[in-house]
């Protein structure tokens, strides 16, 4: 009996490889001949499923997260084929083509990300959005972006959640985690006026989770990152209709508050409590990440740079002593930090976070005249470091 048991159980096992075999087989074939017939960038689509995303990601994970791009660029040119997050996708890194990428946006190319982010940030984040409610919701955030809401209150939340912060830094500080903490309570606080607290500290644990499952494959059967990372987006937006439901009682009973929220509910021709939701989802995540990894570096910089320190410090000095002890910063000292921003603007060219975007080819598109096409179907990633260089 305990021999039929392992016989059926070695059967088991071979049917399984072959059976895999063979679909390997079939993908690698259909692959191969589907590339000739659209002429497609030379590349490699790696594994059924996965393709080459354990390769981009593990890439990214190491001190220098090019080597997935230069060691494609130099098997098979600028601009390849591979399939990354679920999507087959052709990767650009030659400047020209992605100039012609991001000039033809809305006519040949349309902004889209794979599943991953997509499903994660929500159909109604400014990153995927299109057409009109793009447009509005664009010009909405670049109005409070420049209004006087801002002006007024911004310094002054930054400078109250440093100070805090500082009060709790001994021994060591590990600056990335202290920067993503004061970068998460500021983005709460414009966007939706609450200090931090109890709720704010749950729901970053929560989002951290969310930004976790961007880089993985988007297919809960094969990663529990983005398993988990799908309840979390569950839990942020349960936290979040409960706060824009709140505050429409709110403002119906003549309440308001200077912040994001209030302008989407002020904003002309109203938007559903869902488009509110993923907005402001997707805005924590923009902010989020990009900010506190700009203000980590800026310090590393600055730390590897002693003259600029001294410089930057004799500025903030200068500023400082005009001011007593506990007077904010304001918009005006602000204003007058020249080399300050220079720094920022020198960090920002030296450390480029976002090392690509992605576009999706509304319609079959010849790469620079050449025998080379990105089909329709294919989603598109031009690099800016490529665009930049
Ligand atoms: C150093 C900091 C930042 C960097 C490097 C950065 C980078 C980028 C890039 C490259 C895009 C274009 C994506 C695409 O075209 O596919 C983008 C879009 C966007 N970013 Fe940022 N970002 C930063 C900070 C922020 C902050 C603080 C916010 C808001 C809180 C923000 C909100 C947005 C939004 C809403 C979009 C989409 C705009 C639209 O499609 O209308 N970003 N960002």
């Amino acid at each position: 009996m305990q021999f039929m048991d392992s016989m059926a159980f070695l059967c088991l096992i071979l049917s399984s490889i072959l059976s895999l075999l063979i679909f390997n087989f079939i993908f690698l074939r259909t692959v191969h001949f589907r590339r000739r017939r659209l002429r497609l960038p030379p590349g490699n689509m790696g594994l059924p499923f996965v393709g080459e995303t354990l390769q981009l990601i593990s890439a990214y994970k190491t001190e220098n997260p090019e080597p997935f791009i230069d060691d494609r660029v130099s098997k098979y040119g600028t601009v390849f084929t591979t399939h990354v997050f679920g999507e087959p996708t052709v990767f650009s890194a030659d400047p020209e083509t992605n100039r012609f990428i991001l000039q033809n946006e809305g006519k040949l190319f349309e902004s889209s990300y794979p599943g991953s982010i997509s499903n994660l940030l929500g159909r109604h984040s400014l990153l995927l959005m299109r057409g009109s409610l793009h447009k509005r919701m664009h010009s909405l955030t670049m109005s409070f972006a420049n209004s006087s809401i801002i002006r007024d209150h911004l310094l002054v939340d930054i400078d109250r959640l440093v100070r805090v912060s500082l009060q709790y830094w001994t021994g060591r500080v590990l600056l990335m985690e202290e920067a993503k903490k004061i970068t998460f309570e500021l983005q709460v606080k414009q966007l939706m006026s609450f200090d931090p607290c109890e709720w704010t500290e749950n729901l970053m644990k929560e989002y951290m989770l969310v930004i976790e499952g961007f880089f993985t494959i988007p297919l809960s059967i094969f990663s529990t990152t983005y398993r988990r990372a799908i309840q979390a987006r569950g839990k942020v937006a349960e936290a979040l209709i409960l706060v824009v439901r709140e505050r429409r009682r709110e403002s119906e009973r003549g309440e308001t508050k200077s912040d994001m929220l209030a302008a989407l509910l002020d904003g002309d021709g109203g938007f559903s409590d869902e488009e509110i939701v993923d907005f402001l989802l997707a805005l924590l995540v923009a902010g989020y990440e990009t900010t506190s990894t700009i203000m980590t570096l800026a310090v590393k910089f600055l730390t590897e740079t002693p003259l600029a320190l001294a410089q930057l410090k004799e500025e903030h000095d200068e500023i400082r002593a005009r001011k007593c002890e506990l007077e904010a910063l304001e918009w005006e000292d602000y204003k007058s930090m020249p080399f300050t921003q220079c720094v920022v603007n020198e960090t920002l060219r030296v450390a480029n976070i976002i090392s690509g975007v992605f576009r999706r080819a509304m319609t079959d598109i010849n790469i620079k005249g050449e025998r080379k096409q990105i089909p329709v179907s294919f989603s598109k990633k031009s690099t800016w470091q490529g665009a930049m260089s």
